[in-house]
């Protein structure tokens, strides 16, 4: 059985910061401890190196069709991107589409898996659309069984992927009966509609105009239903991609109230502001995504957030568009430029860097964010998301003083644009290692493709409370 020992780094989880060994026998972490001695097959020295839990990813679209074309990464190039990032688990968005049954839905993202494998951990969630179209009530609660213990509904996207308040709080009510986590993208689809048409109808074609015709409030108003829904139907609520003051105040109210309710900001977010949008020669293409990137104020509200427990995660939104030809679809119509940004690959080094780095987040509450606390929500905990004995040796030997420019002729996603061209970062993975096997060291890719596993989710421990709480209110 393979053995490999990391020796004399700095473990730090968001219980822990301390100096330690941990040896690894096979897939798993046998040991944690100062002053290990072992025979090792393959010893690597972290002395002034941080030993990080690998990321968990719980927000990526790999190969997903949307907006009149197909996100350019699949689930070998999108994992190999997150993989030099420190990400070793990925959990991506299944669409099912009109009329196709959830089963059929399931599969046709397991074939996307079979085809493109990924380097590393992949678990799925499953976008409801259509829910008699899927099977109805039923099969949905039966996906279950299939290791897909989570849920997603667009409140937005009106004509495509948006659902109505009916099937969202039908889908709630079978999430609040079988435990599954229900996540929401909260904007108010309708009247986003609404404004996008009065914007193109007085000629107001270019990207600044994708912000103009998303105000928070459209995003705070659904945030808001999400969470009073979820409240009646007694589900457990995650809500994606926080953008703004309004909306992080709904989510912190609730957190307040107790109930259980959770948000999800990304990368993006913290570091692009609405300005990006303006720019010229459409490169404002670039920042369309969805919510909009919003102000210097907002930003650093998340920011707070992010410290103080109202937030609970970064994700990446990994949803990449090549600006050349795919964003170009939209080049006289902004409402046609396909929705997403790429940031799978820097997630960690933008963290560390501005939020580590300036005193904003303690080290083991970026491992909270990047890693633990997703792993918790979506039912992978102590499996991914730790350092502990049992746990699957899923790790990051971090160099805390490594510095790097982030560009995009150097990264490994298949897009052509970063959007932190030019952001100078201190600190950088060295060595990742996805179950006791390296796959990334010395700046190159040495795990294969395939070799990353498909997650089957069971519902967290925590499913079923906030179901319980309203019983016989
Ligand atoms: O613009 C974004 N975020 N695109 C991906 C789909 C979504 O809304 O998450
Ligand atoms: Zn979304
Ligand atoms: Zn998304």
């Amino acid at each position: 059985m393979n053995t490999v020992l990391i020796k004399g780094g700095r473990v730090i989880t968001p219980e822990d910061d301390r100096e330690a060994d941990v040896l690894i026998r096979g897939d798993v972490i046998t040991q944690v401890a100062t002053g290990i001695q072992a025979d090792a097959d393959r010893v690597i020295d972290a002395s002034g190196q941080y030993v990080l839990p690998g990321g968990v990813d719980p927000h990526t679209h790999m190969e997903m069709p949307f907006g009149g074309t197909t996100t350019c990464d699949d689930f070998t190039s999108g994992t190999v991107a997150a993989a030099f990032g420190g990400t070793t688990t990925i959990i991506d968005f299944c669409l099912q589409e009109h009329g196709q049954s959830f089963g059929d839905a399931l599969r046709a993202w397991h074939k996307k898996i079979e085809r493109c494998p990924p380097v590393i951990d992949v678990g799925f969630h499953l976008a409801v659309t259509d829910l008699d179209g899927g099977g109805g009530a039923e099969a949905l609660a039966a996906v279950g069984g299939q290791g897909v213990s989570s849920l997603k509904l667009f409140m937005a996207y009106k004509g495509a992927l948006m659902v109505d308040d009916e099937t969202l709080f039908r889908t709630m009510q079978v999430a609040a009966r079988t435990g599954a986590l229900v996540m929401v993208h909260a904007e108010n689809g309708g009247a986003i509609e609404v404004l996008i048409t009065d914007a193109i109808a007085a000629g107001h074609t270019e990207p600044v105009w994708h912000g103009r015709t998303r105000p928070p409030e459209t995003e705070a108003e659904a945030t808001n239903r999400a969470i009073q829904l979820a409240r009646i139907a007694g589900c457990r609520l995650y809500v994606v991609h926080v953008s703004c003051v309004p909306a992080l105040d709904a989510v912190a109210r609730a957190r307040a109230s107790g109930w259980e309710v959770w948000g999800e900001t990304c990368t993006q977010y913290l570091f692009v502001d609405e300005t990006a949008l303006a720019e010229p020669e459409f490169e404002g293409a670039k920042y369309v995504f969805t919510p909009p990137p919003r102000t210097e104020h907002d930003q650093d509200a998340l920011w707070a957030a992010l410290a103080d427990d109202r937030l609970s995660v970064v994700s990446s939104d990994h949803c990449a568009f090549r600006w050349q030809d795919q964003k170009a679809i939209g080049r006289d119509d902004f409402s046609k430029i396909p929705n997403g940004a790429p940031s799978i690959e820097h997630r960690l080094q933008m963290l560390h860097h501005h939020g580590v780095r300036t005193g904003k987040l303690s080290l083991s509450r970026l491992v909270e964010l990047f890693s633990s606390e997703p792993a918790r929500l979506f039912g992978l905990y102590p499996k991914k998301g730790a350092i502990a004995v049992g746990s699957d040796a899923d790790l990051i030997v971090f160099d805390p003083e490594r510095k790097e420019t982030i560009r995009a002729a150097e990264h490994h996603s298949r897009v052509d644009y970063n959007l932190f061209e030019g952001a100078t970062v201190v600190g950088a993975p060295e060595v990742v290692l996805s179950r006791g096997q390296v796959i990334i060291e010395g700046g190159a890719l040495v795990g294969n493709a395939g070799r990353g596993e498909f997650l089957q989710r069971p519902v967290s421990s925590a499913a079923g409370s906030a179901a319980a709480q309203l019983v016989g209110r």
